[in-house]
Formats: structure tokens, C-alpha cells, sequence
């Protein structure tokens, strides 16, 4: 079964864990990047959640392996002010279409809120049912305490 990782990512978090459910789904990740540049440093990067909780699409480049030819395709990101992320949301809203009739995954990092709402909002985004995982940074570190296990059962499920 063909399978492709896409992330997005603002302070790397995403970027690093999708390279480790790739390595163990034996599949390439792509970045989903933003045409417009955001604050990504300091306290102002929270600012961005203001364009989450509205609801905005941001543009996105087109990737260079399209969702269309993957049978499974799992996205990683994190989710701002329990809403998805504008990137998330703009390249949903532009592989719609390619998405539809895949097995899809959704996996995404926080800082400790409780993901149950953002799940929510960005299954109702996607085309078709996600299997879900959630990630949360441990206080003082960049990982999940639990993060090789979550990865084993998100692969376990996905794979199902
Ligand atoms: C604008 C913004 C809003 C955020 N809102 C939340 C939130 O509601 N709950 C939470 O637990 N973490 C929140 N976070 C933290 C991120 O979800 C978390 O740091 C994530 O791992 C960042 O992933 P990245 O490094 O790949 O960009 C927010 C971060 C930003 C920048």
C-alpha cells in the first residue's frame, strides 16, 4: 500500500515526529508550505491562533507528490488555539477532491490542551473518516514521554 507523510510545521515539532512515523511506515514525508511567511519566533507567534479560531484557509504551494496517487496518507500538524491550523485547512480545502476513498491519518502535536476539540473541527475538514493520535510535548523537553508507543499504535491502526 503506498503511503505518504505530509506535515506542517512552524517550530519543527511536527517536522521531526513525521520523519519518525515515516521511518517506521517506510515512506517519504513532503512539507506543506505556506505562500505567505508567519511569525514563527518569540511570544508573537501566538498571534497566529487569531487566524485559526477565524477559520482562514491560508494558500499553500502545490506539493510535489500529490495526495492522488497514495492510497494512505497521514498528516501531521499541530492544531493553534484548539482550531487547525490555516495551512491544514488550505491544503485540505486544495486536495479535497484527491483525498476523497484514501485511508486517511491525522496526527497532531500540542502543548497540553485537550486535543478532543481540535480533532473535531479538522475531521470536519476531511473527506472521509481519520485515524487520530495526539502528541504532547512533555514539560521541559521537545517529545512525548509516550511517543514510541503512540507511533507503534498509530501504525498498528492505520495499517489495519
Ligand atoms: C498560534 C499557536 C497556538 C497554539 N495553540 C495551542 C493550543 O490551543 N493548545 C496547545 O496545547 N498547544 C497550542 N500551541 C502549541 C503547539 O500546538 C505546539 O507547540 C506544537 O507542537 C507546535 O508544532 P510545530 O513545532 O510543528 O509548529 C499553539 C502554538 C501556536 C504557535
Amino acid at each position: 500500500m503506498s503511503t505518504v507523510v505530509y506535515y506542517y510545521t512552524l517550530t519543527g515539532h511536527c517536522e521531526k515526529l513525521s520523519g519518525k512515523i515515516a521511518d517506521q511506515m517506510h515512506c517519504e514525508t513532503e512539507r506543506i508550505i505556506e505562500k505567505k511567511k508567519r511569525l514563527s519566533k518569540g511570544f508573537l507567534r501566538f498571534l497566529n491562533g487569531g487566524s485559526a479560531i477565524q477559520k482562514r484557509s491560508a494558500e499553500v504551494a502545490s506539493v510535489r507528490n500529490e495526495p492522488g496517487q497514495f492510497d494512505r496518507i497521514v498528516v501531521v500538524t499541530p492544531f493553534w488555539a484548539a482550531s487547525p491550523t490555516p495551512a491544514v485547512r488550505g491544503f485540505v480545502e486544495l486536495y479535497h477532491q484527491d483525498l476523497k476513498g484514501k485511508k486517511l491519518g491525522l496526527v497532531l502535536t500540542n502543548l497540553g490542551t485537550d486535543p478532543a476539540e481540535a480533532f473535531a473541527k479538522y475531521q470536519e475538514l476531511f473527506p472521509e473518516p481519520l485515524v487520530k493520535r495526539s502528541f504532547t510535548k512533555a514539560k521541559g523537553e521537545w517529545e512525548d514521554p509516550r511517543e514510541d508507543e503512540l507511533i507503534r499504535e498509530f501504525v498498528l491502526e492505520i495499517d489495519k
